[in-house]
């Protein structure tokens, strides 16, 4: 799929996949794009697994110590993954379009910290907003639907197999097996527990 230069013959955008993506000969990535905002510097700062997909809209917002994993046949259709720490997707999860899985808010409550946050984001380049506020890691489990709209909030892990509702604000763990929805999410229905094998 890539060039020896890093591109992709097919790309709108003419940009490179970062050096520390690991990217699988048989991912999809649409564009390179989704790496404007990639400022890790961790070995493997981003991982695309075998078979696995990203399409336009999904940008990976990766501060220096961030991690971001795709796991096998994982689908994100157009989501923004802010992480400063780790953000991994299990294999065969979709992830649909516009969805935000956040490890970090990237932004201080205090107003006064806030205001020197802004004041920083000119001097960037790319201009980005990058406060040192605490990151904590989100987990989405194999196998998960996540739908539209939907925002994961810092420190979530997301069970197995579960499935979330369109806009849904996920704000704690939720259970392997489980339809969650809502603002906050709550759990709507338990879904039968299916073997990987049996499916
Ligand atoms: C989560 C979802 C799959 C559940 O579908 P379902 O099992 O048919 O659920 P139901 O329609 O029976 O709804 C069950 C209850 O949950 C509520 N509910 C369902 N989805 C909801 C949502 N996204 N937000 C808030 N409440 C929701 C319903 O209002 C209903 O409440 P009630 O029992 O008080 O009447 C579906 O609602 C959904 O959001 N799908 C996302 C589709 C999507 O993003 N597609 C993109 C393509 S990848």
């Amino acid at each position: 799929m890539l060039t020896p230069a890093r591109t992709l013959p097919w790309d709108w955008y003419p940009g490179t996949i970062p050096e520390n993506a690991v990217v699988d000969e048989t991912a999809y990535v649409e564009t390179t794009y989704s790496f404007y905002l990639c400022r890790s510097e961790q070995p493997a700062g981003v991982r695309i697994g075998r078979g696995a997909s990203t399409y336009l809209g999904t940008m990976f917002d990766v501060g220096p110590r961030g991690r971001v994993s795709l796991g096998e046949y994982a689908l994100v259709h157009g989501a923004r993954i802010i992480c400063d720490a780790e953000v991994e997707i299990g294999d065969y999860c979709l992830i649909s379009w516009n969805v935000v899985l956040m490890d970090s808010y990237r932004v201080p409550l205090d107003l006064a910290e806030r205001r020197r946050e802004l004041e920083h984001v000119p001097r960037r380049r790319p201009r980005y907003l990058a406060a040192d506020v605490p990151a904590r890691p989100v987990r989405i489990g194999r196998n998960v639907w996540i739908g539209f709209d939907t925002c994961v909030l810092p420190g979530v892990t997301v069970g197995e197999g579960a499935v979330v509702g369109a806009r849904s604000v996920v704000v704690t763990d939720v259970p392997a097996y489980t339809v969650v929805a809502g603002n906050p999410a709550r759990v709507i229905r338990r879904l039968e527990e299916t073997s990987d094998h049996d499916s």
